[in-house]
């Protein structure tokens, strides 16, 4: 048996082929991140435009390699998203099931990534990680979820205002850095971490920039296992603009950017311009001290939230604690991480590099656990086909107070 996965819930065009082993075969993903990246966000609009263009020309390279004569069954996001760009996906697979008869799965992006896991890793096994504590961290979500199973599933904390990605992408933003910025942000975090031991030449500048740019962590006396961000990004923006030097070179890719933004032709010829004024903000030691301190407190605010899950949730039963989502890569969050899981005693599992951020192989993966474990749902269902829907919140996996 064989399963198509379609992922198209924000700004990236994927597909996969996953056998039912669980094997990986196939996936293949066009990232719209340079399209979007002058506007430091995703403009909808041209993000189903661009799914409009990319998704059949993946299944074009797909139909070219395998066949449609292997597919079992096909399998969509259709849960959580920007409307516009599920529809662009939920309707290419409509089309195949239909066309090829064979069943359609609607999979929750947020189960994806938690099945994410599973991808690639011959040492961890799905049967024996549940029940698993999981972190989902991406540029929508900041989630701790107690997962039993595939089908039951809960949200224990979640964000009130802003994903931890999100904020990165917020504060590259403000830096002009481009989106998405989470990378970004990490790495020049990581770089003042790095001069800070070494004790390169510029560490007294860089220190003192250290010391004077300290941003609070966010919900600090709060019971909760909730999150917040929209307070730290504010402060990184207040931060941002006591600096005269880093301020007039924003000001300056601003202008840069805007030119291009008005007119694309531009963007060879200012292409150089604004190369090398990014790299001066890249290189700023304000800059680098301010990304090491939003790096510090965002970290830092999510461990102490994982720790109040741990204390109240420290069931023997549950062994492993998994951080998944696109923003898992993040350096500082696994070290942070792998240190609570030592002192709770419990076994950290990290996503394979290349399958944290969004793809197909994770929603050909979760359709693998939701046959398995229910098999009715490898049942043709035309009326099913033709009734699913989008919904651009998630519904499938509850939060924890809607049981109380
Ligand atoms: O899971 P994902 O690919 O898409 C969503 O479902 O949102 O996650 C993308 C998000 C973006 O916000 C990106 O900036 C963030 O993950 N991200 C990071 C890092 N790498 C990617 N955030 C913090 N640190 C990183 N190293
Ligand atoms: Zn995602």
């Amino acid at each position: 048996m064989k399963i198509l996965s379609i992922e198209s819930s924000c700004d990236d065009s994927a597909i996969a082929l996953t056998d039912s082993s669980g094997a990986l075969l196939w996936q293949g993903k066009i990232s719209q991140e340079r399209a979007h990246s002058v506007y430091g966000g995703v403009v909808p609009e041209l993000a189903s435009r661009l799914f409009a263009r990319d998704l059949p020309a993946l299944l074009g390279e797909f139909k070219t390699r395998f066949g449609f004569e292997c597919i079992r069954a096909i399998s969509v996001t259709y849960e959580p998203g920007l409307s516009t760009s599920l529809l662009e996906g939920v309707m290419m697979a409509k089309a195949l099931a239909l066309s090829l008869n064979v069943p359609l799965l609607a999979i929750n992006h947020l189960k994806g990534h938690v099945f994410s896991l599973f991808i690639n890793q011959d040492s961890i096994s799905e049967s024996a990680c549940f029940p698993l504590s999981v972190l989902l961290v991406s540029g929508g979500h900041s989630l701790i979820l107690k997962c039993a199973s595939y089908q039951n599933m809960q949200i224990m904390g979640s964000s009130l205002d802003d994903s931890f990605g999100e904020c990165y992408d917020k504060a590259a933003k403000m830096l002009t850095l481009g989106y998405p910025g989470g990378a970004i942000i990490d790495k020049m975090a990581c770089e003042c971490a790095k001069i800070l031991e070494s004790r390169f030449s510029n560490f007294d500048v860089l220190r003192e920039f250290v010391d004077i740019t300290k941003l609070p962590i966010p919900l600090l006396h709060d019971k909760s296992m909730n999150f917040s961000f929209s307070g730290l990004k504010n402060a990184f923006r207040l931060k941002l603009s006591e600096n005269e030097e880093l301020a007039k070179l924003i000001v300056l890719s601003n202008k840069i950017q805007e030119k291009i933004k008005q007119d694309f032709s531009m963007q060879d010829s200012i292409k150089n311009d604004l190369d090398s004024i990014t790299q001066k903000i890249k290189n700023n030691p304000y800059a680098l001290a301010l990304c090491y301190n939003l790096q510090m407190s965002a970290t830092e605010h999510i461990i102490q939230k994982c720790r109040i899950y741990l204390r109240q949730n420290n069931l023997d039963s549950i062994k492993h604690f998994a951080i998944v989502g696109g923003a898992s890569t993040n350096s500082m969050l696994r070290a942070k991480m792998q240190d609570l899981c030592d002192e709770f005693k419990k076994v950290l599992l990290t996503v394979k590099l290349e399958f944290c951020a969004d793809n197909a192989a994770m929603i050909g993966r979760a359709a693998l656990a939701k046959i398995r474990e229910n098999p009715r749902f490898l049942k043709l269902d035309s009326k099913n086909i033709l009734n699913l829907d989008i919904n651009p919140r998630n519904t499938e996996i509850q939060n924890i107070e809607s049981f109380l």
